[in-house]
């Protein structure tokens, strides 16, 4: 039995860090154990042109805890008034990695997303013509479509007419929910990569509405139904590089979270690697978890892995905080529901 694994330092391809007290109170979770992270540009207002996007790293830079070696890879929040010009010199200085697409609507802090496709058509062009991958929230907005439906059909709808009009663009799906959305993935012939985060490799809707509603479990994606959650596991654990750690670790106060229009998203940054061991290990797949979470991702965006290293050691059930005080408020940390027995080594 495996008591002891090292594996090189892991990066985030999909995390929310905010800004101003929040920011200061969740990077530490990150820069804890991750070496890089893809920031999320859903700020209100968003991250639209290369000046907001400089902005927010100088002011995560200014927020790291001290000693911290953490890289902010930043990304730009598309818009139907997005300037190619401007992401292509952005891409081109090495100030953002990639761009995110929200349809309108779909969720937090998407209100300046896009609605109609062709208007970012150009943008989209250029991207790939540049190399600037493409970082997509796949869920349609249609009131017609249920919610546990979303993604299914956003592929139908819109990303596969998106990809096969765009030849050559790369793009991520960003946290994956389905079945349907892994075998997309499983189906395609280059350029396209997942990321899936802890959360979903672990819970199901249940959850989130078994025994009252949890409003620490809601997110969106939603959770879906365990074959999902199965097949996301499968993915995960299976060995294909196209799928890599992105946590989408989200945090909202307290009160924001506990309320009767609760807000979207699970903080999991603290516990995130603890429980990526659980998952892989019940999987007989431990040996994959580094190409998961340290490999696969650095490899998609045609960057190098980390040279440094962590080591997670297996012993009595870890103790990790149920709540990160922030200047925010508090901030519930992802409970996974059983025992964690893997702590990253400090
Ligand atoms: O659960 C989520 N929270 N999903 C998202 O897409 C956005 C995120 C947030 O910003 O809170
Ligand atoms: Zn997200």
């Amino acid at each position: 039995m495996m008591n002891s694994l090292t594996i090189r330092r892991p990066d985030d391809w999909h995390l929310h860090l905010r800004d101003g007290a929040m920011l200061a109170g969740v990077l530490p979770e990150t820069t804890r154990h991750f070496a890089r992270a893809i920031v999320m540009p859903n700020l209100i207002p968003p991250v639209v042109t290369s000046q907001d996007a400089a902005a927010y790293r100088e002011r995560i830079l200014a927020a790291l805890p001290a000693g911290a070696d953490f890289t902010p890879l930043m990304t730009l929040y598309l818009t139907e008034e997005t300037d190619p010009a401007d992401v292509a010199a952005a891409h081109a200085s090495g100030l953002i990695t990639a761009v995110k697409l929200y349809p309108a609507g779909a969720t937090t802090n998407s209100a300046s997303g896009v609605t109609d496709f062709d208007k970012v058509r150009g943008v989209l062009e250029r991207m790939a013509e540049i190399g600037c991958p493409l970082c997509v929230h796949g869920e349609v907005v249609d009131p017609e479509i249920d919610i546990f439906d979303r993604e299914a059909v956003f592929i139908d709808r819109v990303l596969d007419p998106i990809r096969r009009a765009t030849p050559g663009l790369r793009v991520v799906m960003e946290h994956l929910t389905t079945a349907d959305g892994v075998q997309y993935v499983r189906d395609s012939d280059g350029g396209l990569g997942a990321t899936i985060t802890t959360h979903h490799l672990i819970i199901t809707r249940n959850h989130l509405l078994v025994g009252g509603i949890k409003p620490h479990y809601y997110c969106l994606p939603v959770a879906k139904r365990a074959r999902h959650r199965d097949a996301l596991v499968g993915a995960a654990t299976g060995g294909d590089a196209r799928f890599f750690l992105g946590t989408d670790s989200a945090p909202h106060t307290d009160p924001a979270k506990e309320s009767a229009c609760g807000c979207a998203g699970i903080f999991s940054s603290t516990n995130t690697l603890s429980c990526l061991a659980e998952v892989f290990e019940r999987e007989g797949a431990l040996d994959r978890l580094e190409a998961f979470a340290s490999l696969n991702g650095p490899a998609f965006y045609s960057l190098p892995p980390n040279e440094e290293t962590i080591t997670l050691t297996k012993g009595l059930p870890v103790a990790y905080p149920e709540t990160i005080e922030t200047g925010a408020g508090p901030v519930t940390v992802f409970d996974p529901g059983f025992p964690l027995h893997w702590a990253v080594d400090e």
